[in-house]
């Protein structure tokens, strides 16, 4: 007999303000306890319709194929390398950060010759440098970058790297994980051929799927592949088929977690997309505004900062974990620790979606100079607050 020395499931209520996941609206909440019902039911498919059709409205797109691909963001990014890489081919990555260098090992597994653009880790990539990787190969199949750099704050422009993509004939691929949902994302408009997401992170909902959407002629390019895609699973001509309306069975979509997506989808069109976009960055705007009234110094590129998530590096002599515990432990409030080459170097704040509010702003701010005057830093109290109030009030 088992000893029902279990825990008894009853998890804290967080102010998540780190690189993700956020906090999710509680209608999201409510949707995921809706009853399930089987995968093919006529209910689900009408929802399966409908969550299509609002993924095109938030991706900005008219892409027949934009469907959540099951399993997280990461499983977007492995799709996209392992369906349009063969062995052989070129790609072209920028890497920027950790999602950068995650993007170039999914290539080199599936056996491509990987060209990386590096920029410093706070930096965003120049199209120059993009361009002369791309005119130095014969040909390359894909340039890829990451749109919303979630390991250093850095947002990347895209619309000139998809010029460049169109004109050296490589298809254009874009990770929007830490951006979808939280800062504008045109893939129409801007060209992109293949992009991705994650729940998590602006779309307010749990981690479990990983949105997708790809054009007609890039799907097109699949048909011409010499080698089947080597994961069945992530296999788009397959998946394809169930996201259509022969609706073939390939495997049982997470019904509970599309209910959860559809309704998070529906509360981005309820505010609208472009008073979304202006929350997230009025919010952003004021955090940055805070923390630089306190004498904190912002990591990543001036002119070139999310809003989603700001990295601040850590004043001299401040013990960085301490702090995110005391956060965690005295405020109830989830912030992110560096990763790489600034492990210990910086903290990840981040305001995406359903955690994107002023009140968590100031919040943030008057818990983090209560904690720092503590640790014997010296700011000017009130001055943090003071000014993130001002930014929200202006704009
Ligand atoms: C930019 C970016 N890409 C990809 C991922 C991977 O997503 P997941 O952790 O949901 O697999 C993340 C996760 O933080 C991310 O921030």
């Amino acid at each position: 007999m088992p000893n029902n020395q279990h825990q008894v499931l009853n998890p804290p209520i967080r102010i998540l303000m780190g690189p993700g996941p956020s906090n999710i609206h509680p209608r999201v909440q409510r949707a995921m306890l809706a009853p399930i019902v089987g995968h093919l039911d006529p209910y689900f498919i009408a929802i399966m319709e409908d969550t299509m059709e609002l993924l095109r409205s938030t991706f900005q797109t008219k892409n027949n194929l934009t469907f959540p691909i099951s399993g997280t963001g990461s499983a977007g990014m492995e799709a996209s390398f392992c369906n349009f890489l063969e062995p052989g081919d070129v790609a072209v990555i920028g890497v920027n950060g950790l999602f950068g260098e995650r993007m170039v090992d999914n290539a080199q597994r599936c056996g491509a010759k990987v060209i990386q653009v590096a920029a410093e880790w706070g930096q965003a990539i120049e199209p120059e440098a993009l361009e002369n990787a791309l005119k130095a190969q014969r040909r390359v199949k894909l340039l890829a970058l990451v749109h919303a750099e979630t390991s250093t704050g850095v947002l990347q422009p895209l619309v000139e790297a998809s010029r460049l993509a169109k004109r050296y004939e490589a298809l254009f691929l874009v990770d929007t994980v830490t951006s979808l949902g939280g800062h504008e994302v045109a893939v129409d408009d801007w060209g992109i051929d293949i992009c991705y997401s994650g729940t998590q992170k602006c779309l307010s909902c749990p981690p479990g799927l990983a949105p997708f959407t790809v054009n007609q002629a890039s799907f097109d390019i699949l048909q011409a592949r010499t080698h089947k895609v080597k994961s069945w699973y992530l296999d788009l001509s397959l998946l394809s088929n169930y996201w259509s309306s022969s609706r073939l069975y390939h495997h049982t979509a997470p019904i509970n977690m599309i209910y959860a997506l559809h309704e998070a989808l529906a509360l981005i069109v309820e505010e609208g997309i472009e008073a979304r976009i202006q929350r997230h960055l009025i919010n952003g705007s004021a955090l940055h505004a805070g923390l630089e009234a306190m004498g904190l110094t912002l990591h990543a590129q001036d002119g070139y900062r999310l809003s989603t998530l700001t990295s601040v590096r850590i004043p001299p002599g401040i013990d960085e974990l301490r702090i995110r515990q005391r956060l965690l432990s005295e405020f109830a409030i989830e912030i992110g620790a560096g990763l790489g080459p600034l492990k210990g170097k910086i903290w990840r704040i981040g305001l995406m979606g359903h955690s994107s509010r002023a009140e968590n702003v100031l919040f943030l701010l008057s818990s983090l100079e209560n904690l720092l005057l503590e640790e014997g830093y010296r700011l000017e109290p009130g001055a943090g607050v003071i000014a993130a109030a001002k930014t929200l009030r202006v704009e």
